[in-house]
């Protein structure tokens, strides 16, 4: 059985003492067994840390580099992150991948450098509107994935997790309904058996992400190969993003 994991991310949104407010307030309200993670950005991440002190909610970062250190003027490695007390990253983004040139080729890059690391990474994937259209979608989504996870091995790609977010739902109120989260999410579980064998396969979450909303997420994570959710706007509110929460069971 694998453990459910929300992860709220905040994308470039909340000041670092804004930040702490939330998960201040989230604090008081989550209790759950599943693992809960907020994905705050750079500038926050210390005073949201500081904030979580004792609390069981993880902290993601929502990019890092892949070199260690040198000339990247803009750029977080993933050993600063770790040094920050970051638990994780979130990598390869779609709107990281629409906007800032992010290819399959620089996710695994940074896949290896999160992982070589100790953070936790969290591998987005997902279609656009043309591209399901065009009946592309698993052609697109399987490419994602296989490019993130080269040249990894099967116990490697076993210690990621995978959020399926189709690009047309992100920020759009339209969520894939339960059967489309479900039936890609059953092919990309397929396509893990091939990459991290059975018993990775069964351990690797696959969070959905796209409007998530306290109304659809129960339902979602209870398809059977829905093991979570990746979730934006509904995790800038504590009331939402508990409730959303409380759907992880
Ligand atoms: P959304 O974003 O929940 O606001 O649609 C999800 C995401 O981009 O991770």
């Amino acid at each position: 059985m694998r453990r459910k994991f929300v992860c709220g991310n905040w994308k470039m949104f909340k000041t670092g003492s804004e930040g702490a407010d939330l998960v201040r307030e989230l604090r008081q309200r989550v209790s759950t067994q599943a693992q809960i993670a907020v994905a705050p950005p750079f500038t926050a991440l210390e005073s949201v840390k500081q904030a979580l002190a004792g609390a069981s909610i993880q902290l993601f970062a929502q990019n890092c580099h892949f070199e260690k250190q040198g000339a990247f003027t803009g750029e977080v490695s993933a050993p600063m992150l770790k040094a920050l007390g970051c638990d994780g990253v979130i990598l390869g983004h779609s709107e990281r991948r629409q906007h800032f040139g992010e290819t399959d080729e620089t996710v695994n890059k940074r896949l290896k450098a999160a992982l070589e690391a100790q953070l936790h990474p969290i591998v987005c994937i997902g279609e656009t509107l043309a591209e399901r259209e065009a009946n592309r979608t698993w052609e697109v989504v399987s490419r994602q994935i296989r490019g993130a996870f080269a040249g990894l091995d099967a116990a490697t790609i076993a210690r990621t997790t995978l959020a399926y977010e189709p690009v047309w739902a992100i920020g759009t109120g339209k969520t894939a309904t339960t059967a489309q989260a479900q039936e890609v999410h059953a092919q990309i579980r397929g396509l893990l058996r091939e990459l991290a064998g059975q018993a990775g396969a069964d351990a690797i979450r696959i969070q959905y992400g796209g409007s998530v909303k306290p109304e659809n997420a129960a339902e979602l994570m209870a398809q059977p190969d829905v093991d979570g959710a990746l979730v934006g706007g509904a995790s800038l509110k504590a009331d939402d993003f508990a409730r959303i929460i409380a759907g992880a069971r």
